[in-house]
């Protein structure tokens, strides 16, 4: 089968043919129509999985995925051959990349029926970030009318994050990049902060004068940058970043840090897909690619300017 791998850690993914893999007890294996593109992926094949477990090289990318189901492995099984099914697998780490044509899952695994109504190539889109994005909502403990400063606002996670912030009655803050008052505001964010035109901090405590009651910090990447933007946090709040560099910040007094981590649920992709069929949370996929792409949309999410989700095309489908 067609897969983008590496051969090995930092080295760049290219497309090659692998064996079909085989489900093992337990497992299904799907055909992939459509997976997706998170900095998770170019992130483990840059090296963060480098020594932390063997792994067998060609190293196949990715782990968000929608298709059908097309074979069982032995045992007990909630799914059927042809069920259309979306989720995010183990990635490469678990042998399980998903930028290619076949992966197998255990069926206990975050993996969920597509519901009608919903397209395929959303809910590709969705795993990775509509469930960091939920998990991150629960964590920040806010309740409504409270403020959410996200930073970061406008790529995968912080989109879905300002739709369901909202939908509780939270008061989104957006720091993003760049000129994206009128993207965010449609996401439901009460004020939009462009990073670039100043300094982040005056135009935080304009929005929010009476200080923030949360942060999800989704971009910075040094315990410095992230403990800048906990200063505008109110005394008691979370601190939460997405990055692993909540642990090594200074933060303000009585600020209390949190490095998120995903824990992927099958429940949860459920919910989510419930109200992705709704229209209640939009998923804004701004860049489809065939399989062969997949290199240049791994190396232009690892430069920036993420505006939605990216995906890659296994076998299209059209809309349905
Ligand atoms: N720990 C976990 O379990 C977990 C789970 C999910 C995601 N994550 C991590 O969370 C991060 C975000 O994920 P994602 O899927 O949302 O990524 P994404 O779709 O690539 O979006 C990242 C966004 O951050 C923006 N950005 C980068 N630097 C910024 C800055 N200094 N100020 C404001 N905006 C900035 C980018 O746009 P510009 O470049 O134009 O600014 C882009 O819109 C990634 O590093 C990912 O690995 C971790």
């Amino acid at each position: 089968m067609r897969a983008i791998a590496v051969s090995t850690f930092r080295s760049d993914p290219s497309l090659v043919e692998v064996p079909k893999p085989e489900p093992g007890p337990g497992e299904v294996r799907i055909r992939i129509e459509y997976a997706s593109v998170n900095p998770h992926d170019w992130q483990l094949t840059d090296g963060t999985l480098d020594g932390l477990a063997p792994q067998t090289f060609p190293l196949v990318v990715g782990a968000d995925y929608a298709g059908r189901v097309d074979m069982i492995g032995s045992g007990d099984n909630r799914f059927r051959v042809g069920d259309h099914v979306f989720g995010r697998s183990g990635g490469p780490a678990a042998g399980a990349g998903t930028y290619c044509d076949y992966v197998c899952v255990p069926q206990d695994s975050a993996i969920a029926l597509v519901p009608r109504g919903l397209d395929s190539r959303i809910a590709a889109a969705l795993p990775s970030a509509g469930m960091a994005a939920a998990q991150i909502l629960e964590a920040v403990e806010l309740r409504g009318h409270e403020s959410l400063l996200v930073v970061g606002a406008a790529g995968g996670v912080g989109s879905c994050l300002t739709q369901l912030a909202k939908a509780r009655d939270v008061r989104v803050i957006a720091a993003v990049r760049g000129n994206e008052r009128s993207r965010m505001g449609s996401l439901g964010a009460a004020a939009t902060i462009d990073v670039t035109e100043g300094p982040a901090a005056d135009a935080i405590r304009a929005a929010c004068p009476d200080g923030i009651d949360a942060l999800a910090d989704l971009a910075s990447a040094s315990p410095e940058a992230f403990a800048a933007h906990a200063e505008a946090l109110r005394p008691g709040a979370i601190a939460l970043s997405t990055r692993a560099v909540a642990a090594a910040a200074r933060l303000p007094g009585r600020v209390r840090g949190i490095d998120f981590r995903l824990d992927p649920s099958p429940v949860l992709l459920d919910v989510l897909a419930a109200g992705a069929a709704d229209g209640i949370l939009r998923v804004p996929v701004d860049i489809e690619l065939p399989l062969e792409k997949a290199p240049q949309a791994l190396d232009r999410n690892r430069t920036g300017g993420a505006r939605g989700k990216t995906v890659i095309v296994l076998r299209d489908h059209g809309h349905r």
